[in-house]
């Protein structure tokens, strides 16, 4: 069924109206500092399957709860732990979620019948706004189409999902730009599911040694603890290769070369470069993320880059790699599964 889809504002009386149609069961996509998230009434089953519905998302994937207040976490876990609580109180609110032994009472089709539960209290006023008005914790994914890039603008939001939901509150473009890292804390030592907004670096300067999940390398098979991993992501209409090398220069030449060999097969082509080598490129798009010296900047504008290629038509986005250290392991992980393919010099 077609829904009326409304646009709002942050003015406090578009946050009221956004939390009611929470409450009702309806779906709202608001902004957070990482991406735009698709929100349900997490204790709503009905509401929530709605979510799966609209994105066009498999049920077996399960989706993060977000709470506006650290004490809500008390509801949806009883096994709160100390390190648990130890990186609550150093990240949120912020780009961090934890996956927790579950209540009974958290619906199956949240946590996809798993025994945990993802939990974040999001950094974002509109976010809290919303949440603490709605006074129920707030199923939310990413407010995209299940395997396109994750909305960083209210515009990218109705790209996908205009007609399907009831409503997007507008805050501007968000901050962080890529997804919270998901840490599951149900393991000794805790594991790194997905890497995101805080680093592993950070994370170990609180919790001592932390593993990375092994389905973060290219070459892994097999059942994956996350189930969101197994899935093809953050593809834009074109055919994205990334390619990966030590040093700028190389990574250029190539770039070049690829160009070259495309536009001879007739093809239109994208780059998705940093700022100190978007100039160089004879292409007929290119999309300066910004900064190399700057990680933050290359994670903020990385999805925004993504769409942005895909309305210019391109038929190929080639990528330039970039260092995996901070979070730019955030950034290289999306790159990797948005590829179809990969060059590493
Ligand atoms: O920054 C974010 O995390 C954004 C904003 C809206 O908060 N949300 C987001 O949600 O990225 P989503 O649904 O696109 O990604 C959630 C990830 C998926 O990879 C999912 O498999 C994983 O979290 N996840 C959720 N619950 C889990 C659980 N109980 N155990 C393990 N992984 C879980
Ligand atoms: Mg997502």
């Amino acid at each position: 069924m077609q829904k009326n889809t409304e646009m709002l504002s942050s003015i406090d009386e578009d946050l009221a109206k956004a939390a009611q149609l929470i409450r009702d069961g309806g779906l709202v996509a608001f902004p957070t500092e990482t991406v735009y998230g698709l929100g349900a009434n997490a204790l709503d089953p009905k509401a929530v399957s709605e979510i799966f519905n609209a994105k066009g998302r498999p049920a077996d994937n399960p989706l993060i709860v977000h709470i506006s207040d650290v004490s809500q976490v008390y509801n949806l876990s009883d096994e709160v732990t100390i390190p648990a609580e130890r990186v609550m109180e150093a990240f949120w609110p912020g780009p961090l979620t934890v996956v927790l032994p579950r209540k009974p009472g958290v619906p199956d089709v949240v946590t996809s019948g798993l025994d945990t539960v993802a939990v974040r209290m999001p950094d974002h006023p509109v976010a809290l706004g919303i949440i603490s008005r709605a006074g129920v914790p707030v199923a939310a994914p990413s407010a995209n189409s299940s395997g396109k890039p994750s909305p960083t603008t209210a515009g990218h939001v109705a790209e996908d999902l205009s007609g399907k939901i009831d409503a997007v509150v507008d805050g501007g473009p968000c901050r962080v730009g890529v997804e919270s890292t998901v840490i599951d804390l149900t393991q000794e030592p805790p594991v790194i599911l997905r890497p995101g907004g805080v680093t592993q670096e950070e994370l170990e300067g609180v919790l001592g040694h932390v593993e990375t999940a092994a389905s973060f390398a290219e070459d892994y098979v097999g059942a994956p603890r996350s189930p969101g991993m197994k899935y093809r992501h953050y593809s834009p209409k074109a055919e994205v290769v990334l390619v990966i090398g030590e040093h700028a220069d190389e990574i250029t030449q190539k770039v070049s070369e690829l160009l070259a060999k495309y536009h001879c097969q007739g093809k239109i082509t994208g780059v998705l470069a940093a700022a100190e080598t978007a100039a160089k490129y004879s292409s007929d798009a290119v999309f300066n993320l910004g900064s190399r010296e700057c990680p933050e900047e290359i994670a903020r504008s990385l999805f925004y880059g993504l769409r942005y290629l895909d309305m210019q038509g391109v038929d190929i986005i080639i990528s330039e790699g970039y260092s995996e250290k901070g979070i730019g392991a955030a950034v290289m992980n999306r790159l990797k599964k948005a590829a179809g393919s990969i060059i590493f010099l």
